[in-house]
């Protein structure tokens, strides 16, 4: 899959992790680039003219559940709405297998729910975030806990 989009930027699909999770934790995830965790069933990427990596986004399945995994864009290139794009590319992906509900752990809540998603009681979500056991959970460190129904 690649689509041409505007004129100076390229979005396609990839399946090496590592780039992705430098950019991913440049931007304040919580991501080891050279481990790419398991159940990742596709993996975007966009890059600008020069071929420089300018954002990126992966589609989990882990034991059944459907996760929005990673989305992330340079500071620079925020504001085009291409996180937009990349997210309708996940929520895509995941419906495409079968998703009757999506969650992701996030620290921008208020950019998920233009979109749909609602923020979820933890006591409510399946395992599907390292966030969810985590000691800094709620303790210094505070992502919501995100669900888009279907
Ligand atoms: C969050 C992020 C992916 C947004 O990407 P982006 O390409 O700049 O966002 P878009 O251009 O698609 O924005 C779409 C809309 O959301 C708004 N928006 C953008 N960032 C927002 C934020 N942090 N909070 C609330 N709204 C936001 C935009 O203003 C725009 O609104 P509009 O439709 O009314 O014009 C990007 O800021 C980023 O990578 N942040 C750091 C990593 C991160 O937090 N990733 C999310 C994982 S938890």
């Amino acid at each position: 899959m690649e689509t041409s989009w505007g004129r100076e930027m390229r979005l396609y699909e990839t399946d090496d992790f590592y780039p992705l999770g430098v950019l991913f934790k440049a931007c304040g995830l919580e991501v080891k680039p050279e481990e790419k965790p398991e159940g990742i069933v596709k993996m975007w990427r966009v890059d600008d003219e020069d071929g420089e990596l300018i954002a990126a986004a992966t589609a989990q399945v882990l034991n059944g559940i459907y996760v929005a995994k990673h989305l992330a864009v340079t500071e620079a290139c925020r504001g085009k709405y291409i996180g937009k794009k990349l997210l309708n590319l996940i929520e895509e992906e995941l419906i495409g297998r079968g998703a009757k509900e999506m969650w992701l752990a996030g620290k921008v809540p208020e950019y998920y729910i233009k979109f749909g998603w609602e923020t979820v009681p933890a006591e409510e979500a399946p395992p599907f975030s390292k966030c969810l056991v985590c000691k800094q959970f709620n303790n210094g460190c505070y992502p919501s806990i995100m669900r888009k129904r279907v």
